[in-house]
């Protein structure tokens, strides 16, 4: 599954200019990013009103190396949910929200964040999301780096490995590694 493109979101937004909020998935489960920074022009050049929400489940990882994608916070987005316990080292029902001051009311956030959760949280969740963040803070470059290292070296393999000789094959050949749309 692809992500969106900006002329999509761009062709919604002018068939829709009263949309309140933009909501996409990026990286997608395969790991390919939306350009993020791309759609929240497209999306504030029509309404400044609008939310542009990314659904990062699959990026919680994407701060805390320079050769990843930039995060949908980084690229202008004015809301964003991670999985924490996907890519990012959390114990399952580790999510985070994260959100833009100024952008959106903290308070009404807030409020409407305790409509739907438990008033007695686990403090082992809470702290496993606190350890892997500060993980990731302080060991995550060193390690994204490595895994990055160690795909890079899986996917030339395979490359080589398989039977790709005929043209058809070459033309379909996936970019070179350092693509920006590579997530993982
Ligand atoms: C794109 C996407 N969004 C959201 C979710 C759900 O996330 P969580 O496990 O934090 O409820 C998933 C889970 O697989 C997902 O793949």
């Amino acid at each position: 599954v692809l992500p969106p493109s900006v002329e999509q979101i761009a062709e919604g937004m002018r068939r829709s200019p009263d949309a309140l909020a933009v909501l996409y998935t990026s990286p997608t489960y395969e790991g390919l990013t939306a350009d993020t920074r791309g759609i929240v022009d497209a999306v504030h050049s029509v309404s400044d009103a609008a939310m542009v929400i990314v659904d990062e489940a699959w990026g919680g990882h994407l701060h805390f190396h320079p050769a990843l994608p930039d995060s949908a916070m980084a690229s202008g987005a004015d809301v964003c949910v991670q999985s924490t316990h996907k890519l990012a080292g959390g114990l399952q029902q580790t999510g985070l929200l994260h959100w833009r001051e100024g952008r959106v009311d903290s308070e009404l956030m807030e409020e409407a964040y305790r409509e739907y959760v438990t008033t007695s949280p686990s403090y082992h969740l809470l702290a496993s999301a606190d350890a892997a963040v500060r993980t990731l803070a302080a060991q995550g470059e060193e390690a994204l780096g490595r895994a990055i290292e160690r795909t890079d070296a899986l996917k030339a393999g395979l490359r080589a490995a398989l039977p790709c000789g005929s043209s058809r094959c070459a033309r379909t050949r996936p970019a070179a590694t350092s693509s920006r749309r590579r997530s993982a």
